[in-house]
């Protein structure tokens, strides 16, 4: 077998960055071999700049690697990125122009008109953006973006209805896990015996990626797909998945039957090619009336397939349902190294 690709992870101490930790255990494509993080981290070992929060001991083979500065060089060939928005516009686009490919989850880069704002199973055509970066970034580096966590498993619900019956507009309301505000995140008295219905940036971040995920790539750019967004995002008292209730107006009369079985029977390209993270299944549907649940569902598919339950008919739009899906794994680390496979097996890495 060709040996592993080395991969940097920016951001390694924090929510996101210890999720890429752990799936990359074992990862048959991927090795850690550069973490980086803040001036706070930088300078110690990985296993003291770190405390884990994941289930499980910190891996072993991390706890010695030392925290460096998010700056190129770093020893690898691809980076995964999991900074916040605020400095990730600068740092991984200095890595893009250094020769990196750059696999990132923040919302940095996300609606770059050359930048790829990938779901696997949804748009790999999108890829093909990636022509335009190559004069841009003249040493062979580019940028590929994951979407935020609550709009990856609504675009992924939405994805095989749009394709088979059309869709005009949609309304999502999240509840979405206390992970997503990374850490330390929200205050535990401002959340205990509570629900906070603001989530900065995130309804936006919603109504814009989906119709970019959605829409078509023409030569050289993506039209959007025109369909109506509207989406409420609030903060729960859940530490992992996040939940949208999804109402659904569609383009053509389709019996329920049919939208169960467009979900049930999707698959893709990840399954098509066997890629290492896409789940056998992207879409589970569930018919007890009580679930999906994050307590039981958010593990589907090792973290990377969405539950959808309580697909009913809608007196106000066509159809309704409630869709959950792990947050830091469907969501965030695990779409990033799906894309990253998706990437090798596409040859562009
Ligand atoms: N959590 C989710 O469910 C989720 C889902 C999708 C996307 N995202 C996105 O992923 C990114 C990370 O989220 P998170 O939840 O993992 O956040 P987090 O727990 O706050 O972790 C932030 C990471 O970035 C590092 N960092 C912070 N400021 C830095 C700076 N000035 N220079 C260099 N490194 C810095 C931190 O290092 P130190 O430990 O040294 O401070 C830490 O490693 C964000 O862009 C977020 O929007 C998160």
């Amino acid at each position: 077998m060709s040996r592993k690709y080395r991969v940097g992870i920016l951001g390694a101490t924090g929510m996101v960055g210890q999720r890429f930790i752990q799936l990359l255990v074992n990862h048959p494509q991927f090795e850690v071999n550069a973490v980086a993080a803040s001036d706070r981290s930088q300078g110690k070992n990985y296993g003291d700049a770190c405390t884990w929060r994941l289930s499980g001991e910190m891996p072993a083979a991390v706890r010695t690697m030392p925290v460096q500065p998010p700056a190129p060089p770093l020893d690898c060939d691809l980076v995964f990125s999991s900074l916040p928005g605020e400095i990730a516009r600068e740092t991984e686009g200095s890595f893009a122009a250094a020769g990196y490919p750059v696999i990132s989850n923040s919302s940095a880069f996300r609606m770059d008109e050359d930048v790829p704002l990938l779901i696997p199973e949804v748009n790999h055509a999108h890829l093909g953006l990636l022509e335009r970066q190559k004069t841009k970034y003249p040493r062979g580096g580019f940028i590929v973006t994951n979407p935020n966590c609550s709009t990856i498993m609504l675009a992924l619900a939405l994805a095989p209805l749009h394709a088979a019956f059309g869709i005009e507009a949609t309304i999502a309301t999240t509840l979405q896990a206390l992970s997503g505000a990374g850490y330390p995140g929200v205050a535990s008295l401002d959340i205990l015996d509570n629900v906070l219905p603001y989530i900065s940036g995130e309804e936006e971040k919603i109504e814009t990626e989906t119709t970019r995920i959605l829409g078509r790539f023409n030569d050289s750019r993506i039209d959007v797909a025109p369909i109506a967004v509207s989406a409420q995002c609030h903060r729960v008292n859940v530490a992992d998945g996040h939940m949208a209730a999804v109402r659904v107006k569609r383009a053509r009369k389709v019996a329920l039957n049919d939208v169960r079985e467009a979900l049930r029977s999707f698959r893709s390209l990840p399954q098509e090619l066997g890629l290492h993270s896409a789940p056998a299944t992207p879409i589970v549907v569930r018919d007890e009336p009580d679930r999906p649940q994050p307590k039981f569902d958010r593990d589907a598919g090792n973290g990377m397939t969405i539950t959808i339950g309580r697909l009913k008919p809608d007196s106000v739009f066509d159809y309704r349902f409630v869709v959950l899906s792990h947050n830091t794994i469907r969501g965030a680390a695990g779409a990033a190294i799906l894309n990253a496979e998706l990437l090798v097996a596409l040859g562009h890495l």
